[in-house]
Formats: C-alpha cells, structure tokens, sequence
C-alpha cells in the first residue's frame, strides 16, 4: 500500500510517500519545507506568516515528494492529512490541499492527530513494531505527555504538563542566553560542553554530574518540574520562571556567568523529571514497550537517559531516528494507515481543529 501524507501544523510544510508491505513500513521519500528562517526574526512562529508560507510551498512539495519516490498519484492507495492539533491557518492548508487531491483523484483521505502521527515515527524502518498496549511519550514544542496506547489508533493521557511544554521551555531559556530559535539543538550542545566541564569526562552518565562540584553550587539551583503530588505531571512554566529569576540575580549582581554550566544544569532538571516520570509511569501501567517521540526525544541527553531507565525496567524503548523526532509527513503517513485499518475515512466534510483529539 502506497500512503501519501501530508503535515502543516505548523512551520513546517511537509510531504512523504510511504509504503506499507508485510508487517513493516518503508519510506520512499520525506520532503520537509522549513520556514525557520522566517520566524527566526521574530524568536518564535508567527501563524498568519506560517499559513501563508504553507500555500506557498504545499503543492510544490507534494509533488517532490511523489517525484523522489518515482511515483506518481494514480499509484497512491491513500492520502493521509494532519487535522489536528497545531496552527488552525496551517492546518487548514494541508486539509485543504489533500482533501482536494484525495477528491480529485478518487484516492481514500485519512485525517490524522499530529502527536498520534509523532509516536507513529517510531514504527518508521523498524522492526518488530511496539506491540499495544504500550506506553508512549510525546516531547515537542507544544507537547509534554505519557499517552497509554490501548491499540494503534486508540490514545488516552495518563499524564501532562499544566503549563508550559518541554520544547517550549527550552526555546524560551535558550532565547535569553542567545540560542537562535527554535533552541532545542544549540541547547543540547551548550548543555554538553556543561557536563563535560562539570565531570571532566565526555558523554558521562548524569549520575556523575550529579556528584560534581558544579550540581552542588546553589547559585545555580533550580527545581524540578516533575510534579510530587503523585501524578504523572510536569510544570515546566515553574522550572522556566526559577530559571529567569536566575538569569535577572546574576545580571543584575555582575558575577561570572557560565552559560554552559547553566545549560546543562537546565537539562539536568529537564531530563532527570522526565525520567522520573517515566519510571512512575512504568511501575502504575505494567507495559513491554515504550515509545519516545517528538522534536524534544532528538534531545541527547534525554535519549541516553531514557534508555538507562528502559533498560532497567526491562522494557523494550523505541525513539524515532533524528530525522524523524521533528515534524516530518512520513509519520503522519504511518499513522494513517492504522486508522484507514480501523475504517476511520474522511470526506470532503473534513475540517481541521487547533484542539487535541487525545484526551
Ligand atoms: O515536534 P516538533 O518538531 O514540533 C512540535 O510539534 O512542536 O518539536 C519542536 C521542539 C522545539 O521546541 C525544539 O527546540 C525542540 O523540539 N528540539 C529539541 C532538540 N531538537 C529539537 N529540544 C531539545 N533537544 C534537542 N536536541
Ligand atoms: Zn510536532
């Protein structure tokens, strides 16, 4: 089966032709149109100029996608879209666009969840695919969430941020200490180099750092934003606030400030809640597979970190390759195709939605 997705959700326009064979998918081509520079300026995605950007660009990077994979729409066997969550103007580009093509073409339309589509490019190239009910987690700019997933297509929250997401934190810290948007990759490396100088050692284990002089200093104290109320809940809004309150004391009193040391300090938080949480998570939902996915599960740190806690529940963990982590059409496509199983077609009644369908 030949799967043609398309995603624009928000500044990225992408498209990808994938196929489904035997027990396993293959990617033909994933073409990714960013607008990053564009919304560079601004420090962040401006919506009105990311809707506009996406009719620009949809059409052109559709057909390159079919180009790349040799093939053409009259050997497509699906279109699947993104209709939710993300932008409501790029949304309804895409929906648009592919209800459009689907239509003319007479080729069945699936609409797709982009955080359902972000877990779904962990199926991407591998094999065997994470069997349900499993365990997954959704990191990304706009997302912080423990999903248990009952079946491919049957999502429900066990646990989320109450405020700010993951990806968001770090873009809007990394912004004040002069990483360009989004900050997320000049974060990981910063916070590298800050682990480094902490332990003395390259790649060492957060286990290490946390015995360092550098962890111990309270000057750059900052608190965790894995909730303790016994949920499976994060505030990343507090971590972010007790990190600029930080950043105003050192500006403000003129001390050295190691802009590396405070990276990976930030990380340390991020990273150790994250783990924290999943460890909880693991214990109350007894599953076999976890799945890591979003921008945020490219993050280095997270994905050794996870691994060590996957590796001592004994559960098998599955994370996107890092081209995948991002937004990406490939994993809208995989998506698509287990709701097509499950019968879930749309018409030209489509519409998108800025909400979550997950609850
Ligand atoms: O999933 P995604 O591409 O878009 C959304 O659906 O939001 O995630 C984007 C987020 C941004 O906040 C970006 O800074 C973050 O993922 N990100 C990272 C890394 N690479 C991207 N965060 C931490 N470490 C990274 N290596
Ligand atoms: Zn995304």
């Amino acid at each position: 089966m030949n799967i043609l997705a398309i995603e624009s959700s928000c500044d990225e326009t992408a498209a990808s032709v994938i196929r489904r064979e035997g027990d396993a998918f293959s990617v033909l081509s994933s073409i990714v149109a960013s607008q990053i520079e564009t919304h560079r300026l601004y420090g962040g995605v401006v919506p009105e100029i990311a809707s506009r950007a996406h009719v620009e660009a949809v059409s052109a990077v559709t057909y390159e996608a079919m180009e790349k994979a040799s093939l053409s729409l009259s050997d497509m066997d699906l279109v699947a879209v993104t209709a939710q969550p993300g932008l409501i103007g790029a949304l309804l580009v895409g929906v648009n666009f592919a209800k459009s093509l689907a239509a003319a073409n007479h080729i069945p339309l699936v609409a797709v969840d982009h955080i359902k589509g972000h877990i779904a490019a962990a199926y991407l190239g591998e094999k065997p695919l994470p069997e349900p009910p499993f365990l997954a987690m959704a990191l990304s700019g706009g997302h912080t969430a423990f999903y248990l997933v009952e079946s491919y297509t049957d999502f429900s929250v066990v646990g989320t941020t109450r405020d700010d997401a993951i990806g968001e934190s770090f873009d809007k810290i990394g912004r004040l200490i002069g990483i360009p948007y989004p900050a997320g990759a000049g974060f990981d490396r910063l916070a590298a180099e800050g682990f480094l100088s902490a332990t003395g050692k390259e790649n060492a284990p957060l286990s290490l750092y946390k015995k360092s002089a550098a962890y111990k200093d309270k000057t750059m104290h900052l608190p965790s934003p894995a909730l303790a109320d016994g949920s499976l809940d994060f505030s990343f809004s507090g971590l972010k606030t007790a990190a600029i309150n930080l950043l105003h004391r050192f500006e403000q009193s003129g001390e050295d400030f190691d802009r590396a040391l405070f990276a990976a300090r930030y990380t340390y938080e991020a990273v150790e809640a994250v783990a924290k949480k999943t460890e909880e998570a693991l214990a109350r939902h007894r599953v076999k597979h976890l799945v890591m996915a979003g921008g945020v599960a490219a993050n280095s740190h997270l994905r050794k970190r996870i691994a060590e806690v996957a590796k001592k529940a004994g559960i098998a963990l599955h994370i996107p390759s890092l081209s995948l982590c991002g937004d990406n059409a490939a994993m809208i496509g995989a998506q698509g195709y287990y709701e097509y199983l499950a019968g879930h077609t749309a018409d030209s009644s489509l519409n998108a939605s800025a909400a979550d369908s997950i609850v």
